[in-house]
C-alpha cells in the first residue's frame, strides 16, 4: 500500500460526528445486532476508552461475579498498559520494575510453528506450519499436549476454589499473529469454567471483520465466551472500547462503579455506529477474506522462495510473516537485519507493523478496505527487502530495538 494513499470511505465517519457535535452531541445509538454476536444473550454493553480499560473493566467484572480472584493468561498474550493488563500481559517487554498485580498466571503459549509442540494440520488458516504430524482427522497432539499443560496451572498454581477468568486473544496480535491449534481455546475455556471461572474473549484487534470468515475471532474457536472486550476497529481509530456480556454478568456490577467520565461519549459512539455501518455496507469484512486469503497465498508461495521467511499465518487480514536467520532454523532474524528490511520496506511505501517476542515478525494488518492491487505490491516489496538482506548489501544497520 503506498503511503500516499489515504484511506477513507466516501461514507466517512467525520461527517458524522461534525453532525452529531452541531446537533449538540446526541447520544448515539451503537446498534448491537449488527454485530452477530451468536447465540444471543449479550445484551449488556459497556462503553469505554481504550482496550485496556475494557479488559480492566471485564476482569472486575469477573472477580466480583464468581467471588474468586486468579487471572489466567497466555504467554506471548497482549491485552494493555494500564497496571492490571500489563500483569495479565505476558511478555517483558512491557513489563517493568514497578508493582506486580498478584493473581495473575501465565500458561505455556500453543505456538505451533515455535512451541513445544505443534504440526502441519493445526492452525486454522489457508497457511500451515512446515512442521511434520501424523495426526488423522480432527485430532490434534499439539493440541492435547498444550492442554495437559494448562490443566496443571490447576493442579500446581491456583487454589482449590479455582479462577476468576481466563483470558485470551482470539489470535495474538502484538505477539506476531499467533495461532492456536485447532481446538485449543474452547478446552481451555471449558476447563476455566469447571473450574469456577470465566472466559474473556479479547477482541480488541480480531473483532470486527478483520479475520474475515468471522466477524468474531472467538467464533473461528467454536466457543461462546462469557465476556467480550473491544476497541481499536469499533471506532475506526477514535477512542472507543466496550465490554459486552450477559445480564446475570454485567449484575455483578450492582455491588461496584465502575466510573469514566468519556466512556459512551456521543461524538465517538457516533463514530462507532458509523463504522459498524461502513463494515457492513461497503461489504469489508467479506474484502478482509477475500484479499486477505489471496495475500497469504502469496507470502506462502514467498516463503517457499526464500529462506529468511521462516512462517506465514493468519486469517483474513490479520497476518503474521515470521522472519528467520536462515533455512531449516526458527532462530529469529538478527535485530539489525529484521531493521534494515522494514526500513527498507517503508522507504517503498509499505508500513507494517513489528511484533513477537523477539521482534522479528511482520504484522500485517492493512485497513479492512485494501485491495488485491495493494496485496501484490505488499508481496513485491516484502520479496525485494527479502533478496536485498539476503545478498547481504550493506547489511549493517545501527538502529534500536
Ligand atoms: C489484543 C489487545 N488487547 C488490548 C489492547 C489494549 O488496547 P489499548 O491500546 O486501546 O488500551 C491491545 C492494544 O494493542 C491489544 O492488541
Amino acid at each position: 500500500m503506498k503511503l500516499s494513499k489515504v484511506y477513507r470511505s466516501p461514507n466517512n465517519n467525520f461527517q458524522q460526528v461534525k453532525e452529531t457535535i452541531k446537533k449538540g452531541g446526541v447520544t448515539a445509538d451503537i446498534r448491537l445486532p449488527k454485530c452477530n454476536f451468536t447465540p444471543q444473550p449479550y445484551s449488556v454493553v459497556y462503553f469505554v476508552n481504550s482496550g485496556s480499560e475494557a479488559n480492566e473493566l471485564a476482569i472486575l467484572m469477573a472477580r466480583i461475579f464468581t467471588k474468586n480472584y486468579e487471572i489466567i493468561s497466555l504467554r506471548n498474550g497482549y491485552h494493555g498498559m494500564s497496571n492490571l493488563t500489563m500483569n495479565v500481559t505476558a511478555q517483558s517487554h512491557y513489563k517493568y520494575p514497578t508493582l506486580q498485580a498478584i493473581g495473575t498466571h501465565h500458561v505455556v503459549n500453543p505456538d505451533v510453528y515455535k512451541g513445544l509442540w505443534g504440526g502441519s494440520k493445526c492452525r486454522d488458516s489457508p497457511v500451515q506450519a512446515l512442521r511434520v504430524c501424523s495426526c488423522k482427522g480432527s485430532e490434534c497432539e499439539a493440541k492435547d499436549n498444550y492442554i495437559k499443560q494448562f490443566k496443571e496451572l490447576f493442579d500446581y498454581s491456583l487454589p482449590k476454589k479455582g479462577a476468576a477468568a481466563f483470558i485470551a486473544e482470539s489470535i495474538q496480535g502484538v505477539g506476531g499473529t499467533v495461532q492456536y491449534p485447532k481446538g485449543y481455546l474452547k478446552e481451555a475455556a471449558d476447563i476455566v469454567r469447571k473450574h469456577g471461572g470465566l472466559f474473556i474473549a479479547d477482541e480488541v484487534q480480531t473483532g470486527f471483520g478483520r479475520t474475515g470468515e468471522h466477524f468474531w475471532g472467538f467464533e473461528m474457536h467454536g466457543l461462546v465466551p462469557d465476556i467480550v472486550t473491544m476497541a481499536k476497529g469499533i471506532g475506526n481509530g477514535f477512542p472507543l472500547g466496550a465490554v459486552v456480556t450477559t445480564p446475570t454478568i454485567a449484575n455483578a456490577l450492582t455491588q461496584a462503579a465502575h466510573f469514566n467520565t468519556f466512556g459512551g461519549n456521543p461524538v465517538s459512539c457516533a463514530a462507532g455506529l458509523a463504522t459498524l455501518e461502513i463494515i457492513e455496507d461497503e461489504k469489508l469484512q467479506e474484502n478482509s477474506g477475500n484479499v486477505g486469503t489471496y495475500l497469504l497465498l502469496q507470502l506462502e508461495q514467498l516463503r517457499s522462495e526464500l529462506p529468511i521467511i521462516g512462517d506465514v499465518r493468519g486469517k483474513g487480514l490479520m497476518i503474521g510473516v515470521e522472519l528467520v536467520a536462515g533455512s531449516g532454523t526458527n532462530d529469529a532474524l538478527p535485530v539489525p537485519k529484521f531493521m534494515k528490511f522494514w526500513d527498507y520496506c517503508r522507504e517503498q511505501g509499505l508500513i507494517v507493523g513489528r511484533g513477537g517476542i523477539h521482534g522479528n515478525v511482520l504484522r500485517i494488518k492493512p485497513p479492512m478496505c485494501v485491495t488485491k492491487e495493494d496485496a501484490d505490491f505488499c508481496v513485491k516489496v516484502i520479496k525485494k527487502a527479502s533478496e536485498k538482506i539476503l545478498l547481504k548489501e550493506d547489511s549493517v544497520y545501527v538502529g534500536g530495538v
